[in-house]
């Protein structure tokens, strides 16, 4: 056994630190480990098989790092290329070892916040095209009606840091217009992109007030908390020397500029090359 078990949270980017920042919250006993692929961001445009090939290598990494728990703090990934990884490549290349999203611990609560049963989903086009969270969210509600919409632009917003510039509220209004004018009865929308959160002020201010913004940090964090509850084989590996280590397959220096946001404290990252 590997001298350290740190729990690895994987994003294509910058998105997964503000889940790691619930995490870490919310679990700050243990070791973590945190990449992001930033050389090859943003993956939420990309083929099944091309988020899958870079989702695995990534993987792999954390297991070759300690990792038996890997939580892919990415919604791209975790719809185009997590059940592939679950089903077919754990089984080869590591049994033991757990690969855990962020769409079911979403699903399973988000219909919990809606009184009108309308929920509007907003992620990238690849989370978007998988039309994993609407049938996710109707395993759990079926009466809850899901409105899915792709908001390209905003990834490519908070990865080049403009999200808090004047140009950022032209895409934030347009695409909440464009949702709200074909489901005007939504009343709880879901922030289903890590990176969203960063647009969390703009977004506020282009809604009505009775709409309910949902990000994930939380959601996921509160799973985690209890799937280690009632996974005591895995939870008992863990090593707890609440050591946080960064790691970015792009520049360091960026990525630590940008990463201090994402995360709410500084962070020092080392480069990764895969
Ligand atoms: N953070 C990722 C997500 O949650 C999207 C970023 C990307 O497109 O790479 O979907």
């Amino acid at each position: 056994m590997a001298a350290s078990c740190p729990i690895g949270v994987f994003d294509s980017g910058y998105g997964g630190l503000t889940v790691f920042r619930s995490i870490a919250e919310a679990l700050p006993q243990y070791d973590y480990l945190y990449l992001g692929d930033n050389a090859r961001a943003p993956y939420g445009n990309r083929s099944f098989d091309t988020v899958h090939q870079y989702t695995l290598e990534c993987v792999e990494w954390f297991f070759r790092m300690g990792c038996q728990l890997v939580v892919v703090a990415c919604n791209t990934a975790s719809a185009k290329a997590l059940r592939t990884i679950q089903q077919n490549d754990l089984p080869r290349i590591a049994p033991q070892n757990r690969v855990l999203g962020v769409i079911r611990p979403t699903a399973e609560v988000i219909g919990n916040y809606t009184k009108t049963r309308s929920v509007g989903v907003l992620g990238t086009k690849g989370t978007v095209n998988s039309n994993s969270y609407q049938i996710e969210i109707n395993k759990f509600f079926p009466d809850v009606k899901v409105h899915q919409l792709a908001c390209p632009m905003w990834v490519p917003l908070v990865e080049y840091g403009e999200y808090r510039s004047p140009g950022a509220d032209y895409f934030v209004q347009k695409y909440l217009d464009e949702l709200l004018a074909y489901a005007p009865d939504i009343d709880t929308i879901l922030l289903a992109c890590t990176h969203y959160p960063l647009l969390m002020e703009k977004i506020k201010k282009h809604l009505p007030d009775h709409i309910t913004v949902v990000p994930q940090g939380g959601l996921v964090a509160a799973s985690l908390t209890d799937y280690l509850q009632r996974h005591t084989e895995i939870e008992s590996l863990l090593t707890r020397k609440s050591e946080k280590r960064f790691f970015t397959t792009d520049d360091t220096a960026d990525f630590d500029n940008h990463a201090t946001n994402f995360f709410g404290a500084m962070v020092r990252s080392s480069h990764l090359h895969l």
